[in-house]
């Protein structure tokens, strides 16, 4: 079942936690909220504007709720988001370089410093050659927090490049397979070490696996051992998909003819959707928008829900579903319309 909710996300979440009993069933919250940039946000003639102060056009959204008052009133609805989370939930705050910091200090106390994970980086853009006194902005932030040490998470794999391959994998077998090695034993040592091929750990380590599997790697030609005797294990390179994703994205900038001021990239907001949630998850998204995640959660067969105050922003993500692959606005959708509940 998904929702499409228009009112102020604060009665929004109460409605969700009071009357839909969702509190702890929530699994994955993307949140995109205003950045406190002092302006209003257009769209013209169907374009919407990146930014703009333009008084023609129509406003999608205002922005002018500033400093303290605008770090207290996010605070409100993380305290609500945070009782909507799961105990293997993720909350993911998108904002930028101006107003993050303050935002980072809160979320801190909201959600805890130890389940804080990431501040990802974001490159939203090309360079812009704008004279301004400072170097160029072309990244926006992401703060990732899980509800416990205990959150859903899928790896997400990025796939090898050909110069990746090169890098990584310098050996070549005798079959033309490109390979590394990695060492097979790890710093602390155990309790009980075991001798494999008569060799014990070295001083301040301990063996990765289990003697037997190592036996069983060696039994497979698995492990390479060099001219000093020193056994290595074999990684090759075409039984791995990918490399790890660091906390710096460069691939995900915004559409360059977003049809809603500040709408994200769709495929980044995918990676998260797959990493930290699961296909009978639901995923919220309190300040919708154009609907950018309730798109890649429908995408990926996750039960979403949607909340926006402004009749523009829901009209654009209603539009946007239906016309999405085989309707993804759908029968099972519900349309929930609380604008006239007063914040
Ligand atoms: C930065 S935009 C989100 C863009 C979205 N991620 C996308 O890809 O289209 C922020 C949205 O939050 C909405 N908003 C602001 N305050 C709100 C509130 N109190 N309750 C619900 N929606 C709100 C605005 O109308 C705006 O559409």
């Amino acid at each position: 079942m998904n929702t499409l909710i228009k009112g102020d996300n604060i009665n929004a979440l109460k409605f969700l936690i009071e009357q839909r009993q969702l509190a702890g069933k929530v699994d994955l919250i993307y949140t995109d909220p205003p950045f406190a940039t002092n302006v209003n946000f257009t769209i013209t003639d169907g374009r919407a504007s990146t930014i703009s102060n333009s008084a023609k056009g129509d406003i999608a959204y205002t922005d002018k709720l500033l400093g303290r008052d605008f770090v207290e009133y996010i605070r409100e609805r993380l305290l609500l988001m945070r009782e909507l989370l799961s105990e293997r939930g993720s909350i993911y705050l998108h904002t930028d370089y101006k107003i993050g910091h303050y935002l980072k200090v809160m979320m801190d106390e909201v959600f805890g410093i130890e389940n804080f994970r990431n501040d990802i980086t974001r490159v939203k853009c090309n360079p812009k050659n704008f004279k301004r006194i400072g170097y160029g902005n072309i990244k926006d932030m992401i703060l990732f927090y899980t509800k416990t040490t205990n959150p859903i998470w899928n790896e997400p794999l990025k796939p090898y490049a050909e110069s990746d391959i090169v890098r990584l994998f310098p050996k070549t077998d005798q079959d033309g397979r490109r390979y590394t090695t990695v060492p097979i034993h790890a710093p602390g040592e155990s309790n009980n070490p075991q001798e494999f091929k008569g060799m014990m750990p070295p001083a301040g380590r301990h063996w990765r696996t289990s003697v037997e599997i190592m036996d069983q790697w060696d039994k497979e030609g698995l492990i390479e051992w060099s001219a000093n005797g020193n056994p290595r294990k074999i990684i090759y390179a075409d039984e791995k998909y990918g490399k790890r994703f660091q906390d710096i994205w460069t691939d995900f900038k915004d559409p360059q003819y977003p049809i809603y001021p500040t709408e994200k990239n769709i495929a980044l907001i995918e990676l998260i959707v797959r990493t930290s949630s699961e296909p009978d998850s639901i995923v919220l998204d309190p300040f919708c928008g154009s609907g950018t995640t309730l798109e890649a959660s429908a995408r990926n067969r996750r039960s979403w829900i949607g909340i926006d105050k402004t009749d523009l922003a829901i009209e654009i993500t209603r539009k946007r579903l239906e016309a999405g692959e085989g309707n993804l606005f759908g029968n099972e959708t519900e349309f929930i319309d609380l604008s006239s509940s007063k914040p």
